[in-house]
C-alpha cells in the first residue's frame, strides 16, 4: 500500500498514513515519506507500538544519530538504563530520581541543542505515556517567518551571527554542572548565522536556538535585546505554527534547520514518558 500525506492545512506538518514502524522500510516508502518531509518539515505518525530499536532503525533511515543532550537533572532512573542514542522526556520520578528530562514545566521556543557546533538536523519523538490533558507540542516554520520578516528587522539581523546559550535547557533549567549566565556576551555555547540555507531545499530560514541567554554579536547587549524580543515575537504569531495534541503511539519527525518547537506545561500530577533520537547535522550556514 502505497503511503498518504494529509498535510495539516496549518503553516506547516502533514500526517502520514501507511507505515509500520515496526517492520522494515522499503526504499520506495522512506523516499516519499523523506520527500514529504522536505515539504512539511514536521510529519506525524500515528498508532506506532515500536521499541527503542524500532525507533532507532527508523531514524536512522535518515542519517547517522548523535547522543542524547545534558540535562539539568541527574538522572539515574531508566536514562541510564537506556541506549545513549535515546533522550528520554518525563516528569516521572522513580526511587527519588527523574527518568527523563524537562519534567512538566512549559518548554519555550527552541531548536533542539543548537549550542552545538554542529546540531542535529532532526529529532524524532514517540510517545509512551501522555497525560489527559496539556503537553502538547507546537511547531513554527522557519522558512515563513523569515519571508514575512519586516525589512527593517531583516536588515538588522541577515549576516550576523547569534551566540546560543548551552547553560540552560528548554525548560530553563541550569544544566547539570553549568554556571549561570551573568553577561549574555559571555555565555558558553555556540555561534551561527540568523538567517541560514537548508543545505537540501535551498530554503532561506531563521535559525533561532532558544530566547534565553542569546546575544547577535557585534550589537550593545541593549540592541541585541532589543532585537532577540522583535524576532521572537514575530516567530510566535499564531500564522507560522502548527500545534499538535498527542496521543500514545504518537511519532513525531520534525527538522531543526527549519522549525522551532515550544511545549506546554502539564499537570504533574499525570505521567508524560516520551523516547527521543537526534539525527545528526552540520553546522547551519
Ligand atoms: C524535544 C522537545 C517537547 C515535548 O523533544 O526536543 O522539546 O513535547 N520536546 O516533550
Ligand atoms: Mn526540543
Amino acid at each position: 500500500m502505497a503511503i498518504e500525506v494529509i498535510p495539516t492545512g496549518a503553516a506547516l506538518g502533514a500526517e502520514i498514513r501507511g507505515l509500520d514502524m515496526s517492520k522494515p522500510l522499503t526504499g520506495a516508502e522512506f523516499e516519499a515519506v523523506q520527500q514529504a518531509w522536505y515539504d512539511h518539515i514536521v510529519l506525524l505518525f500515528r498508532g506506532q507500538k515500536i521499541t527503542d530499536d524500532d525507533l532507532i532503525a527508523f531514524s536512522k533511515h535518515f542519517g547517522e544519530l548523535d547522543i542524547a543532550p545534558a540535562s539539568a537533572t541527574d538522572m539515574a532512573g531508566s536514562q541510564a538504563k537506556s541506549r545513549p542514542e535515546i533522550w528520554i522526556i518525563s516528569n516521572v520520578v522513580e526511587n527519588g530520581k527523574p527518568i527523563g528530562a524537562l519534567g512538566d514545566k512549559e518548554a519555550e521556543w527552541h531548536t533542539d541543542m543548537s549550542y552545538v557546533a554542529e546540531p542535529p538536523m532532526a529529532s524524532v519523538l514517540h510517545s509512551r505515556e501522555i497525560p489527559s490533558t496539556g503537553g502538547d507540542t507546537s511547531f513554527a516554520n522557519m522558512y515563513k517567518a523569515l519571508e514575512a520578516l519586516p525589512a527593517d528587522l531583516r536588515a538588522a539581523v541577515e549576516g550576523r551571527m547569534c551566540n546560543h546559550d548551552a547553560s540552560t535547557t528548554s525548560v530553563g533549567e541550569l544544566r547539570a554542572g553549568a554556571d549561570a549566565v551573568l553577561d549574555v556576551r559571555a555565555a558558553p555555547g555556540a555561534k551561527h548565522p540568523i538567517v541560514v540555507t537548508h543545505p537540501v531545499t535551498g530554503g532561506k530560514a531563521l535559525y533561532l536556538g532558544r530566547r534565553l541567554n542569546a546575544y547577535i554579536e557585534g550589537y550593545s547587549v541593549a540592541e541585541s535585546e532589543a532585537l532577540l524580543d522583535r524576532l521572537w515575537a514575530h516567530c510566535a504569531k499564531p500564522e507560522f505554527s502548527w500545534a499538535h495534541k498527542w496521543k500514545v503511539g504518537d511519532l513525531l519527525i520534525w527538522d531543526n534547520r527549519c522549525a522551532i518547537h515550544r511545549r506546554d506545561g502539564f499537570d504533574g500530577s499525570e505521567r508524560r514518558v516520551m523516547h527521543r533520537t537526534q539525527i545528526k547535522g552540520r553546522a547551519p550556514r
